[in-house]
């Protein structure tokens, strides 16, 4: 349904009018490539400063890519925006919503703007007010809504032409966790009403509980792609997070790295560095683990913390990119550091 080819974006540093980038623009879309089959719940899971919403907001056709395609229902949304607008709803992560409108006035005005009749619109008006439980306060002004409000009139105001493509930037981001299982409910059942959802995320377990497809992004580029169960059993066996001691340098971690992995029923063995050097590992069999922390007694490595857990979507992220989705996040915020980004461009 949805067909995103080599899409590169680059913010910043010239814009590519002809074709040539000067340096020192930030790359938001490396060459990404993604496809949304019809009907499926899709999650582009990825840290903050991914490229999620450039993404997002280039399959919408409301930015420009540098280079690459993409293609809606088979439309080509480079050449025919209208005609793919039709076919998609977009709820943006932030929305600056009128106050002094009630949500039910700026629904109107909304179904206005998509050119729906009066009476269809106020009839499609009173389905959305009952799929997303907003009648208690519709007709309140928007001024007083909660978040949760908020997201819930965004999501009906994106579904109110009925597309075929729904797609949504971080819908659950801050909501409490009523408001959370709302809109997932909500996003479901158009899933199974046969719409297809996109939506991106940097939350794991939103993700893991929601999507049947999703794509793991990471510097403008998808890094693992697949339904969650199948990536997750691609991992094989238990993981195990281990700690040995507080290591002064990377070099001891390498040490006791290379250990681990001589041991029989380990299958790999990726360092962690941010969290003071624990190691991650992933194991055949139980009777793994009392084999290693006798081996790692032996080295005069005693283990003194040890946790074992079935793979998650975060060991997929791990297993992808040395590091878990919060330590990239930690990353992107101190590269926001403008300090950092005037030595970079130097
Ligand atoms: N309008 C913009 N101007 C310059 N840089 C931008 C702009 N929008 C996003 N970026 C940068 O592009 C990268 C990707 O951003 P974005 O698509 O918003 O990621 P995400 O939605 O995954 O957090 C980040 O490094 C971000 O700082
Ligand atoms: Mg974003």
């Amino acid at each position: 349904m949805i067909e995103l080819q080599q899409l590169r974006k680059c913010y910043g540093g010239g814009k590519a009018r002809g074709g040539a980038k000067a340096g020192g623009g930030v790359q938001a879309l490396d060459g990404l490539t993604l496809q949304v089959p019809a009907g499926s719940l899709y999650g582009l899971l990825g840290p903050n400063g991914a490229g999620k919403t450039t993404a997002l907001r280039i399959l919408c056709t409301l930015l420009a890519p540098d280079s690459g395609s993409v293609r809606v229902g088979g439309v080509d949304a480079l050449a025919e925006p209208r005609a793919v607008r039709r076919l998609l709803g977009y709820v943006a992560q932030e929305v600056a919503i009128d106050k002094i409108l009630t949500g039910r006035e700026l629904l109107q005005l909304q179904g206005d703007l998509y050119h729906l009749q009066a009476s269809a619109r106020n009839q499609r008006i009173g389905e959305l007010i009952e799929l997303l439980g907003m009648a208690e306060w519709i007709d309140r002004r928007c001024g007083g809504y909660s978040g949760g409000m908020r997201r819930r009139l965004d999501l009906a105001a994106g579904l109110l032409h009925r597309p075929q493509v729904l797609v949504l930037d971080e819908p659950t981001v801050g909501l409490d966790i009523e408001s959370r299982a709302a809109i997932w409910g909500v996003l479901r059942q158009l899933r199974d009403g046969g719409t297809t959802v996109l939506l991106s995320s940097h939350y794991l377990e939103e993700v893991d509980a929601l999507a049947d497809h999703l794509a793991i992004i990471e510097a403008g580029k998808v890094i693992a792609e697949g339904a969650p169960s199948a990536l997750k059993a691609a991992l094989g066996g238990d993981r195990v997070t281990l700690r040995v001691r507080e290591f002064s340098d990377a070099d001891e971690a390498e040490r006791v790295r290379r250990l681990l992995h001589t041991c029989a029923g380990v299958r790999q063995v990726v360092v962690n560095q941010a969290q003071g050097f624990s190691l991650n590992l992933v194991i055949e069999h139980d009777g793994v683990i009392e084999q290693l922390r006798r081996q790692l007694a032996e080295a005069d490595l005693p283990v003194f913390a040890l946790a074992q857990s079935r793979p998650s979507l975060d060991d997929v992220y791990l297993q992808a990119t040395g590091r878990t989705l919060m330590d990239a996040e930690l990353a992107v915020a101190g590269s926001r550091d403008p300090k950092a980004e005037r030595k970079a461009s130097m």
